[in-house]
């Protein structure tokens, strides 16, 4: 159960909540409507500029440092946004545990840290258990889409999707491309491109057509 502040009925940062139990995504949000997931907000101007233009979608940020948490809160309160809340949480342990089974429909991933170095990689967010972690989550049919500026995570992430046959490689809606986040301006600013990539999830045993 959440225990957010009570001072709205529909608090927008979600903080303290039990960690044992799933997020009740029936209780956070006033309507029922196809849920995104947003993974490492930043200081959430993707978030907070998808949220706002697409009303009949909720939207989930989250994000471990609570400054930009905050600054997420303060923007969506200002806007008036009902269907953004944010979770300040370890993102591993919140996918595996805390989201409830197939109930995104989009996932976002845009600038992971990227963890340069060799004997880091295995820290990065998109490694092989991170297919069956995001499985878990979406609904059949559910996109994950990523952005990075590291073309050796780039590299990391085809493989990682390769290797689960459950996901298919889909072209990034132009919608979506439009859109650069905070991270991406600066890179593409020195003269680095970003690396998208899309995936479609369905279970193998999904009935075709
Ligand atoms: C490089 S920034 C990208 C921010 C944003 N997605 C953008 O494109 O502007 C990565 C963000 O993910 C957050 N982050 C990284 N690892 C995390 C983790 N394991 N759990 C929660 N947040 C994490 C960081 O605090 C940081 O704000």
């Amino acid at each position: 159960m959440i225990s957010g502040k009570a001072s709205r009925p529909y608090p927008i940062l979600l903080n303290p909540f039990d960690i044992r139990e799933c997020l009740n995504l029936d209780w956070i949000f006033p309507l029922k409507q196809p849920t995104e997931l947003e993974l490492g907000s930043g200081d959430g101007a993707f978030i907070l500029h998808a949220a706002r233009t697409n009303p009949h979608h909720n939207f989930i940020a989250t994000e471990r440092l609570l400054g930009r948490l905050k600054k997420i809160d303060r923007m969506a309160s200002r806007a008036q946004l009902h269907n953004l809340r944010a979770v300040r949480h370890e993102i591993s342990y919140l996918i595996r545990y805390l989201i409830p089974e197939s109930s995104i429909h989009r996932i976002h991933v845009y600038f992971p840290d990227p963890w340069p170095k060799k004997r880091h990689a295995r820290l990065r967010l998109i490694r092989p258990p991170f297919t069956r972690w995001v499985a878990r989550i979406l609904e059949p049919g559910g996109c994950l889409f990523t952005r990075t500026d590291d073309p050796a995570y780039a590299e990391q992430i085809r493989l990682v999707f390769a290797g689960d046959p459950e996901f298919s490689p889909i072209p990034t809606p132009q919608m979506l491309s439009d859109y650069k986040t905070e991270f991406e301006n600066h890179w593409n600013k020195l003269g680095i491109p970003t690396n998208y990539a899309a995936y479609q999830w369905f279970p193998l045993a999904y009935p075709k057509g």
